[in-house]
C-alpha cells in the first residue's frame, strides 16, 4: 500500500474459546441477532463474518469460530486475518483446554487477546478465578498490574456489551490499523460453499482496495467476476472497503477458505493467474504423495 493512500480501517476480531462457552451468543447479543438459534445443536460449523456498529459509530469486524478440535486449522486460518482476538472463558466453567488453545494460537499469531469473562450471570460464576487461571499463561490483567484487558459480560442477559466494544476501540486505536481503499481489491476467503441456487458464493474478507460489482478476479485457483456483493444483512451492495466481509457471486468454482482473491486488469489474466495457480497446487500434490 501507498503509505500516503492510507485510510484507517475497523479492527477485524476473531472470537475464540472453549466449545459453548458463549462465542456465538455473545456475538449475537453484540449484534442484535440470533444466530445460536438457528444452529445445527447450538453448533458452530463454519466462521461467521459480521460488522457491528460501536456505540460511538465506528466499526468492527467479528468473526466466530467453531469451537470444536477438528476446527482448529480453520481457527488458525481465523487468526491469520485477525488484528484482534476476543477469548470468550465461561465464568463458571473456567480456562478449559479449548481456552488454551486459542491463547497459544493468538500468541503464535502475535495478536493481542481482550478476555471476554462470559455467563457471571450464573450461579457458581467465578470471575475472579478465571483472572488467576490466566496468569498461568502469562496473560495478566489490568487489576493484576498486566496490560491484558479484560470485560465481565452476560451474553444471556446482555451485560458489560458496551464496555468489551470500548476495550476493543481502545485496542484497536494502539494499534493503528490502516488499508489503502483506492487501489484493486485484495481479500481472503473465510468460507466458500456451492449454492444451490446462486453457483460458488464466497464470503470475502477484504483486506486492502474495494472490491466493486464486475471486478475481475483470481480466487485461489479459481477466476471469475464479480455478479452480486451480499452484506452481513443479506443486503445487496455495489462495492465492500477494508476489513468488510462480503459475500461474493461469480466464481467459476468453489476456492478453500484461507485461499486470497485477487482484482486483476482483465479476463486474460485472470485465466492465465488461475490456470499458472492450478499447476502449482497439482505439482505439491504430486510431490507430497506418497510413493
Ligand atoms: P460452539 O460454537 O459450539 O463452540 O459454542 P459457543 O461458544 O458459540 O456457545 P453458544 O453461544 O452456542 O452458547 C452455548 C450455551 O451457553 C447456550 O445454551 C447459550 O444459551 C448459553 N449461554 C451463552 N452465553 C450465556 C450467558 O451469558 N449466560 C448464560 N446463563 N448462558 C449463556
Ligand atoms: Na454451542
Ligand atoms: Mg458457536
Amino acid at each position: 500500500d501507498d503509505a500516503e493512500h492510507l485510510k484507517p480501517r475497523a479492527p477485524v476480531v476473531t472470537i475464540m474459546g472453549h466449545v459453548d462457552h458463549g462465542k456465538t451468543s455473545l456475538l449475537d447479543a453484540l449484534r442484535g441477532a440470533n444466530v445460536v438459534a438457528g444452529e445445527a445443536g447450538g453448533i458452530t460449523q463454519h466462521i461467521g463474518a459480521y460488522q457491528v456498529k460501536t456505540p460511538d459509530g465506528s466499526q468492527v469486524t467479528f468473526l466466530d469460530t467453531p469451537g470444536h478440535e477438528a476446527f482448529t486449522e480453520m481457527r488458525q486460518r481465523g487468526a491469520n486475518v485477525t488484528d484482534i482476538v476476543i477469548l470468550v472463558v465461561a465464568a463458571d466453567d473456567g480456562l478449559k483446554p479449548q481456552s488454551i488453545e486459542a491463547i497459544a494460537h493468538a500468541k503464535a499469531a502475535g495478536v493481542p487477546i481482550i478476555v471476554a469473562i462470559n455467563k457471571v450471570d450464573k450461579e457458581g460464576a467465578n470471575p475472579q478465578r478465571v483472572r488467576e487461571r490466566l496468569l498461568e499463561h502469562e496473560l495478566v490483567v489490568e487489576e493484576m498490574g498486566g496490560d491484558v484487558q479484560n470485560v465481565e459480560v452476560s451474553a444471556l442477559k446482555k451485560t458489560g456489551l458496551d464496555k468489551l466494544l470500548d476495550a476493543i476501540a481502545v485496542q484497536a486505536e494502539i494499534m493503528e490499523l490502516k488499508a489503502n481503499p483506492d487501489r484493486a481489491a485484495e481479500g481472503t476467503v473465510i468460507e466458500a460453499k456451492l449454492d444451490k441456487g446462486r453457483g460458488p458464493v464466497a464470503t470475502i474478507l477484504v483486506r486492502r482496495g474495494t472490491l466493486k460489482v464486475g471486478d475481475i478476479f483470481v480466487c485461489g485457483a479459481e477466476s471469475g467476476r464479480v455478479r452480486a456483493l451480499i452484506d452481513d444483512q443479506g443486503k445487496q451492495i455495489k462495492s465492500a472497503g477494508p476489513s468488510m466481509p462480503v459475500e461474493v457471486l461469480g466464481l467459476g468454482g468453489v476456492p478453500m477458505a484461507g485461499d486470497t482473491l485477487t482484482v486483476v486488469e482483465n479476463e486474460a489474466r485472470a485465466r492465465e493467474v488461475a490456470t499458472y495457480r492450478q499447476e502449482q497446487a497439482t505439482r505439491k500434490r504430486t510431490v507430497q504423495a506418497p510413493v
